[in-house]
């Protein structure tokens, strides 16, 4: 299938399977995906807390919009970004950048000295605003592997973010989770949004075409 296809195919699930899990194969396969999202300056500045404990499932359950897929699907993936940025943190991306294509050290220096010039004067919450942002590609290419393993999910920000991060320990991580994704197969008689049409604005409406 094209991947039209499968964007058409996949649909946020409301209701999951408890009894059907997801491999590890398809599960890292979509993590995968989302790993080699790009990213602002390359920083990856998010980490992927993937869960499937099912008592770890069970005190998010608590704050989330839609508690029975949390409780009912496969795994739980959280997308957690930097709360700011740091000259740490920033060196420790572009050091490891170095070695791995087997640059000289420094031999990015004047780019990050700009980065650091551009990012550690503001304050925390427009960094966090960024990093967050950087996110929602990683996010998508995830839903989007996942619909061509044919694999069932929901995206989702309607959740407590306060207890996902207290239960997750982010802070200790220097991270806030910002959303999740919900993965597993759908229970077909209680996915009541299943039968219903795939809507999206049309074509013309939706593109200003400047020619
Ligand atoms: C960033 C984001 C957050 C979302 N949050 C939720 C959510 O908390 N709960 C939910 O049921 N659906 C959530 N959705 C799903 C959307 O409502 C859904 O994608 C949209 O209505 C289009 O439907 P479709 O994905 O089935 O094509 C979210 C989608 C995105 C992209």
């Amino acid at each position: 299938m094209s991947l039209i296809e499968n964007l058409n195919w996949r649909h946020a699930v409301k209701a999951f399977n408890p009894n059907k899990k997801v491999s590890e194969e398809n599960i890292e396969k979509i993590i995968e995906a989302a790993r080699l999202a790009p990213t602002s300056s390359g920083l990856q500045q998010f980490r992927i807390i993937s869960i499937s404990n099912q008592e770890v499932k069970e005190k998010l359950v608590q704050g989330a919009l839609n508690p029975d897929s949390m409780k009912d699907c496969s795994h739980v993936l959280v997308f957690a970004a930097w709360d700011n940025y740091t000259a740490e943190r920033i060196d420790k991306v572009y050091d490891f950048t170095t070695e791995e294509r087997g640059l000289p050290q420094g031999r990015f220096s004047s780019y990050t000295d700009m980065l650091k010039k551009v990012y550690l004067d503001l304050p925390d919450e427009v960094n966090f605003a960024h990093t967050s942002r950087q996110t929602y590609i990683a996010l998508g290419l995830a839903l989007a592997q996942a619909a061509e393993l044919k694999v069932d999910t929901c995206p989702a920000e309607g959740f407590d973010n306060k207890i996902v991060d207290e239960v997750l320990e982010l802070d200790k991580m220097g991270l806030k989770s910002v959303s999740l994704m919900y993965i597993g197969y759908a229970d077909d008689e209680k996915d009541w949004i299943k039968p219903m049409k795939k809507v999206r604005i049309p074509r013309n409406e939706f593109v200003i075409d400047v020619k």
